[in-house]
Order: structure tokens, then sequence, then C-alpha cells
């Protein structure tokens, strides 16, 4: 399986590290294509850099991790490339009010989940997953010991399911469903019960604790 890395920030380089230690391979692209290069050359034989469009036709994953209005325009603009490829999505709807305030982006009945999965072409597979820690943990949690970290993911979708479970276990994290896309606020910041920068403020979980915190009835 060749996973797509569009965007290599805070959350994509993250990743992209992570996955290649744990031996997947990544197809890097990214709006300046000498950032991605750059962290290919570094992460060696199994990443490679290319273009936006090269890189989502040669992968069966697609990480879109950029912001939220720039995964509008990028499905927008690639949309015939997207039908059949699992893609995930990591972002947050998170901007900045009048008064220089974190504010939400998107309509409080929606979530960057709602939005980003209704703008799919038929037969993607949509996930929301990777955009549940602070990239710092991203970066730092992977394969903590004893227990390992949770990453929470969302999907009405069961061929998106696999796929992404076994990614997260090879980016060092432990797996676990948070329920489907109307589920999606509940992994999103601002206001996600299940989020690191939400409601965790700022604890990690294992897998016991995550089970007991996605079985909680989220607050209105
Ligand atoms: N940072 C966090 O702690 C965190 C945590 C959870 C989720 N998230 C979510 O993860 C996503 C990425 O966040 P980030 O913090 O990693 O952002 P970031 O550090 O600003 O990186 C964004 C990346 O996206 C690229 N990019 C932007 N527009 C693009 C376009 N139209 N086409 C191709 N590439 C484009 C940028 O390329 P250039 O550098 O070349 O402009 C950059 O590589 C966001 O949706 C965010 O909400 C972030």
């Amino acid at each position: 399986m060749t996973t797509a890395i569009i965007g290599v920030g805070q959350i994509g380089g993250a990743l992209a590290r992570d996955l290649v230690r744990g031996d997947e391979a990544v197809v890097l692209a990214s709006r300046h294509a000498e950032t991605a290069t750059t962290l290919a050359q570094e992460l060696g034989p199994l990443a490679r850099a290319t273009s936006v469009e090269d890189a989502i036709t040669s992968s069966d994953v697609v990480v879109f991790a950029v912001p939220l209005d720039a995964i509008k325009e990028l499905i927008s603009k690639d949309a015939e490339l997207l039908a059949d490829k699992v893609i995930v999505d990591p972002s947050n709807p998170i901007g900045v009010d009048e008064n220089g305030r974190p504010a939400r982006t998107v309509p409080d009945d929606q979530s960057a989940g709602t939005v980003v999965a209704s703008l799919l072409p038929a037969g993607a597979h949509y996930v929301k997953a990777f955009g549940t820690l602070a990239a710092d943990s991203l970066a730092g949690a992977a394969n903590r010991a004893p227990s390992r970290a949770v990453l929470f993911y969302a999907t009405d979708d069961d061929d998106a399911a696999a796929p992404v479970e076994g990614l997260i276990r090879a980016a060092g994290f432990d797996p676990l469903k948070a329920g489907g896309v109307a589920d999606t606020v509940r992994i999103e910041v601002p206001g996600g019960d299940l989020h690191q920068n939400g409601g965790l403020s700022g604890r990690l979980l294992d897998l016991d604790e995550a089970r007991q915190a996605a079985a909680r009835p989220r607050a209105a």
C-alpha cells in the first residue's frame, strides 16, 4: 500500500516520519515542491516527492494534510483522480474571529468532516484521521511505551477503516473508531470531546481510557 501525503507541514511532516519509521512507503507533495523534495531526501528510499496529481494517482490512500480551505480546492481541482481512493482528512475547522480569538470556520451543525465528505466524488472512501493530536504529539508520542497512545478515527465506510487502522498502527499508535462522519465533530477542534486539544485538555489516552471516553455521551 502506498500513501500520498499532500502537504508536508506540521502534520504531514510528522506523519511522513512516523510512517516511514513503521516501514510504510509514502509519496509526498506540497504547494512548493522543494519542501516535499527536502523531506523525501531526509526520509530515504521509502519516500519520494512528486506533484500533487502524481502523488494521488500513484497511491491507494491520500492524506490531505493541508488547511480545510485547501482541501476543498484540491477536491474540486482533482475530483476525477479521487474516485476509489481512501481519502484521509485530518483537518480542523479552526480560524480566528474579528478579535483574534480561535473560532469555528463551519456552521455549528456541520464539521470539517461532514463538509469534506460531502465534496468527494462517488467511489471515494472518506475517513477522518490523524488530526486528533497536536502535531508535536503526533511526532513525539509515536510508539509510546508501555502503552501506545490512541488515534481516534471516524468513517461510514468499511473499506476505509481497515487501511486507516493499518496506517495508524504503522505510525506507532492504537486505532479506535469514534463513529461515523456524523461523529467527526467529536474528534475535531474547536469543541471535540475526544480531541487532545479539546475535551481531553492535552491528555493522550491509551486504548482502555479511549474506549471509556468514546462511550461517554458527548456533552451538548
Ligand atoms: N498543527 C496541528 O497541531 C494540527 C493538529 C491537528 C490537525 N491539524 C490539521 O492538519 C492540517 C495541516 O495542518 P498543519 O498544522 O500541518 O499545517 P501547516 O504546518 O501550515 O502545513 C500545511 C501544508 O499544506 C501545504 N499546502 C497548503 N495549501 C496547499 C495546496 N493548495 N496544495 C498543496 N499543498 C498545500 C503547505 O505547503 P507550503 O508550505 O508549500 O505552503 C504545507 O506543507 C490542517 O487541516 C489542520 O487543521 C493540525
